[in-house]
């Protein structure tokens, strides 16, 4: 507000009504008083309706006139959006007046808009501050080009005796003779450039008011005839339309006026010029400069138009303009009328807007109750899955609402660590060294985590395409077992105890050592060549319960190039384990309303196992399910997939706020998106754009996500020392080795 204060040197303040209008006061020895509000949606008809639209203008403006006082509509063009505002001003001494007209006004244009399906942008504090900030910068553009004078459009009507024009032949000559008038050609409309149409309502009211009284007059004396009518009606309208580029320039600079705004003139003025050109002759404008408040300022500047007609010509000349800017807007064939969300407008997390029928009308936020519940993003490849989740990231490290571990497959995490402060493992490498030893339980029964360790393992096999036999499964889930609960538990000891089994079978089972080397051959690739540096180790280089309490990125860019599923599928499931029964073993349970401890971000959702899978072998304590337990102890997990054919139908039922980008619609979800139009529309989203489903509140809202940049990032590379250490874990000897040296200890 300060800037306001500064340049218009008044005092002033705002008010917010419903969300939808800022009231803006400026007292100086007058009050001035603005209604302003930001159009959103406004019912679009064919152009076989264009006459409904006008009427539906013309009863709006005829409406709004009883109330006296200035209608302006600024169109404006900023980052290629069009934005719309209406404002309402009227001046008086007597504040209790104004008081009245704001109350009645806002009234009528509630009314107005369920009638006419006119929907505005959500106004918050910070919004109407934008738009003030937004109007201020224009004043001050306008003032600026003062100088200019558009001695063409300075037209006043004069009809001659004889040539009666009726709003409908008008309007329908311009229609048929090709006319574009709903929605005018703008092609100079640059950002930054604005455009104003407005009207003194007040002559719109006297010649109202002079019409009833004619009418009252003419019925009581029947022989008057019409045309005096007619004349009591005319009157002098005062119109304005000016336009020009925003400027933050002092007032009194002169300002050069560019091509492009002459362009506009000629575009927005066409159409009326068409109508009115023959009719039109120039006359010096008589008319007493009233400088006491800033909306009379610019109306009497010299872009100021007056027009001496009559009411129904007069609004011929206004409406086409009127309307027309207000349709300048550009939308595609199918937008979703989906409902707003007052709900969705507030939480931590800003993510973009809420859109109807393409327009922002309102923020869109998500917040901690979302997150709580598990996010899934499903959307084709560019459509902005990556960056929405970024988007969230990124809020979540800033606030500091929760820890955040990402599981990032393309480096795109990285820049994070610039300015936030992430540990950062690059598994399979020895520079940032991640080495998990799988058979080391952590915080979990040892009994539970040996059905987890021997179902996954069972999962990667079949994951590579291989076949387990009934034996096979027997023997790993023996092995598994016994290394898990022995005191050294490791691969190597894995091995040693598949032996074990194997060897004791073979008395009754022939093909048992068959069977040893089946296994170890399927599992060899997980323990050996760049996956050594992982899972062939001793011990593990990270502490569990440590690092729920950091922020983590896992960069498996260098797995993901090497085509190493079955690695990074372990990987993900057994640190996603170890967090959920850390933190259950730590008894967080987590409190109403409070954030996670710890958020997951999981870029690739096929990597996750399906939960019901491994639910079945947590221990007999826990009762829930795993996507209930990770809930329940405070790890919010968000899941990024392509398609949800992609990923278990488990992990889809357990999300509670579903991004539904630009992808096939999960089957489970058609129920609530029944509206076949709306679920082609998935289909065919433009990037950026989302349905989003919050169990939060049963809402479906159609989104925008804001524009998020990032800036690409090679992080340093690590000192000597970071490369050493981490490589002690390794077990010297190769899997093979260790095989050969196994079966030869056996055989002594
Ligand atoms: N909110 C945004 N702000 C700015 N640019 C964006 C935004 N969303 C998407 N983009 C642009 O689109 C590109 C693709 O987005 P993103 O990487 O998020 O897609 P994705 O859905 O994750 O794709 P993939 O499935 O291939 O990983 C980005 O590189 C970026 O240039
Ligand atoms: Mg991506």
């Amino acid at each position: 507000m300060d800037r306001w204060c500064g340049v218009v040197s008044l005092d002033c303040s705002f008010k917010i009504y419903g969300n939808k209008f800022v009231v803006l006061k400026i007292v100086s020895l007058r009050k001035d008083y603005f209604i302003i509000g930001k159009i959103g949606y406004i019912a679009r008809s064919e152009v076989a309706n264009i006459y409904r639209l006008f009427e539906l203008f013309k009863n709006f403006i005829l409406g709004l006139s009883l109330f006296g006082g200035n209608l302006t509509f600024i169109v404006s063009r900023e980052e290629g959006v069009y934005n719309t505002l209406l404002v309402l001003h009227a001046s008086s001494i007597a504040e209790r007046k104004l008081k009245n007209w704001v109350r009645e006004v806002l009234a009528y244009i509630n009314s107005f808009s369920n009638l006419a399906n006119l929907k505005w942008q959500y106004v918050d504090y910070e919004r109407a501050r934008d738009i003030l900030g937004f109007l201020l910068r224009r004043f001050v553009g306008l003032v600026a080009i003062r100088e200019f004078e558009i001695r063409n459009y300075r037209y006043q009507i004069a009809e001659r005796a004889g040539r009666s024009w009726e709003f409908d032949s008008i309007l329908g000559g311009a229609i048929s003779t090709g006319g574009d008038v709903c929605g005018i050609y703008l092609p100079a409309f640059k950002d930054g450039t604005f455009l104003i149409v407005g009207a003194n309502l007040d002559p719109i009211k006297l010649s109202i008011k002079r019409r009833n009284e004619a009418f009252f007059k003419i019925d009581a004396h029947r022989e008057r005839s019409m045309d005096g009518w007619a004349e009591l009606e005319r009157h002098r309208f005062k119109v304005m339309i000016v336009t020009g580029i925003m400027t933050a320039q002092a007032p009194n600079k002169t300002y050069s006026l560019t091509l492009n705004i002459r362009n506009i003139y000629q575009n927005a003025l066409q159409l009326p010029k068409l109508i009115l050109s023959k009719s039109l002759t120039e006359r010096k404008s008589r008319e007493k400069i009233i400088r006491d408040t800033i909306l009379g300022l610019l109306m009497n500047m010299p872009y100021g138009i007056t027009i001496d007609s009559k009411l129904d010509s007069f609004l011929c000349f206004l409406l086409p303009i009127m309307v027309s800017i207000l349709f300048v807007r550009k939308r595609s064939f199918f937008d979703p009328h989906l409902d707003i969300y007052e709900h969705a407008t507030k939480g931590e997390i800003q993510i973009g807007w809420q859109l109807y029928s393409g327009e922002r009308l309102a923020p869109f936020h998500i917040g901690i109750k979302d997150l709580r519940r598990h996010v899934l993003i499903l959307g084709k490849t560019g459509t902005g899955k990556s960056r929405l989740a970024r988007i969230i990231a990124e809020e979540i490290v800033r606030k500091k609402i929760s820890k955040i571990w990402i599981f990032d497959f393309h480096k795109e995490y990285l820049d994070l660590t610039r300015k936030y402060d992430f540990e950062v493992y690059e598994p399979g490498t020895t520079r940032r060294a991640l080495q998990v030893n799988i058979f080391d339980s952590q915080y979990e029964e040892k009994e539970s985590y040996a059905s987890f360790l021997t179902a996954i393992l069972l999962e990667t096999i079949k994951m590579r395409g291989e076949e387990a036999t009934a034996q096979m499964e027997r023997a790993i889930s023996y092995a598994t077992w016994a290394t898990v609960h022995s005191h050294n538990p490791s691969p190597t000891t894995f091995l040693s105890k598949l032996y074990e089994w194997c060897k004791e079978a073979e008395e009754t089972l022939p093909s048992a050592l068959y069977t040893f080397h089946a296994v170890a051959n399927r599992l060899k690739p997980l323990f050996s060549g760049v996956s050594k540096y992982i899972f062939w180790v001793r011990r593990s280089n990270i502490d569990i319960s440590d690092l729920v309490n950091k922020n983590v990125i896992f960069d498996l860019s260098y797995l993901f190039k090497r085509n190493l599923k079955n690695e990074i599928f372990l990987l993900v499931n057994i640190l996603l384990r170890y967090t959920v029964m850390a933190l259950f073993k730590q008894e967080y349970l987590l409190l109403e309303n409070k954030p996670p401890r710890l958020v997951l971000l999981v870029e690739e959702g096929r990597y996750l196992v399906p939960w019901r899978k491994i639910s079945s072998s947590i221990d007999t304590t826990a009762v829930e399910d795993f996507a209930t337990l990770a809930r329940k102890y405070g790890l919010g997990l968000i899941i990024i997939a392509q398609s949800p054919h992609l990923i278990s139908q488990d992990i889809i039922s357990n999300s509670g706020t579903l991004f539904l980008m630009n992808t096939d619609i999960p089957e489970r979800e058609y129920p609530i998106l029944e509206n076949e139009e709306l679920r082609k529309y998935i289909q065919m989203m433009p990037p950026r754009h989302a349905i989003v489903k919050l169990s939060s509140a049963p809402s479906l809202i159609h989104i925008e996500v804001k524009q998020h940049h990032i800036e690409p990032y090679v992080p340093p590379a690590p000192t000597p020392q970071q490369e050493y250490l981490p490589q002690t874990q390794i077990i010297p000897l190769d899997f093979e080795d260790w095989i050969r040296e196994i079966i030869s200890l056996n055989s002594k």
